[in-house]
């Protein structure tokens, strides 16, 4: 993963439950691709269905684009349990990342303690792990500032400092996701939780490694809104979530992540 300073910019696409069929899914990560290897300033990550990480990582050999998955299950390595995939069946499929805590998990019954477990799960795997925090609702007593940093805090709890680069923090505020969502959150809102959710690294971990962790912003970003979000937030990529699923838009968000981090 390229540090901070050599500005290099991370797309994730998070595909969510689609496309519909394995044929679309190649031909979505085709598109893709093409796009990612123009631009050498972006690292695409496409995180995917389970059951297109295979077909898709095989595919994926180069280091402008990889495979990761959406979430992992709390138990490790192989056994009787029925339905569940983990960070290492993950990893042997080719994935090279996952999210863990997406609030579309979290809502589902992930709690900070579950999302720690599985943090650790993917890190021990090899994984790079996408860990996303944000709050339901912003509220005026400044409540939702402790919510993220209760789930920055607790996820982070007893990983070893060797292993700090290979978490990247994704603020995702639930209000500004998927298509019921308000709007993204500003440029500035941005700004504000990069700043502060650095701040927080750096109490844990000090400023050094905080400095070169990758913050970045989720939650109806697009082609529309990208630039000023990555200028003005000064976050280190974009995590799209519906604009992932359009190669068109993602082709766009590529060129202009390429720009921004050149420019920077
Ligand atoms: P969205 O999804 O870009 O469609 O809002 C983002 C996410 O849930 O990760």
């Amino acid at each position: 993963m390229a540090k901070k300073n050599s500005r290099r910019l991370l797309l994730i696409g998070n595909w969510k439950m689609n496309p519909s069929s394995p044929e679309e899914a190649v031909s979505l990560y085709r598109r893709t691709r093409t796009k990612a290897l123009k631009f050498p300033g972006v690292t695409v990550v496409l995180c995917v269905p389970y059951i297109y990480i295979g077909l898709l990582a095989k595919k994926a050999a180069d280091k402008r684009i990889h495979i990761g998955g959406q979430d992992i299950s709390v138990v490790e390595g192989i056994g009787a349990y029925t339905g569940a995939v983990s960070a290492e069946l993950l990893s042997k499929v080719g994935a090279r990342y996952t999210i863990v805590g997406h609030s579309e998990r979290r809502i589902a019954g992930d709690d900070n303690i579950v999302v720690r477990a599985k943090l650790k799960s993917a890190l021990r795997a090899g994984l790079f792990v996408i860990l996303c925090v944000g709050e339901t609702e912003r509220d005026s007593h400044g409540r939702y500032l402790t919510a993220v940093k209760e789930q920055v805090e607790s996820a982070l709890r007893g990983i070893d400092r060797a292993e700090y680069h290979k978490v990247i923090i994704v603020y995702e505020p639930v209000w500004a996701i998927g298509d019921k969502a308000l709007r993204a959150a500003t440029p500035q809102d941005v700004l504000e939780m990069q700043i502060y959710i650095h701040k927080i690294l750096a109490d844990l971990i000090g400023q050094e490694i905080a400095r070169s962790m990758l913050v970045l912003y989720g939650g109806s970003s697009d082609q529309k809104n990208a630039e000023e979000i990555l200028r003005t937030g000064q976050v280190d990529g974009l995590l799209p979530g519906r604009a992932s699923l359009n190669p068109e838009v993602f082709g766009v968000m590529i060129v202009i992540a390429d720009r921004v981090a050149r420019a920077t």
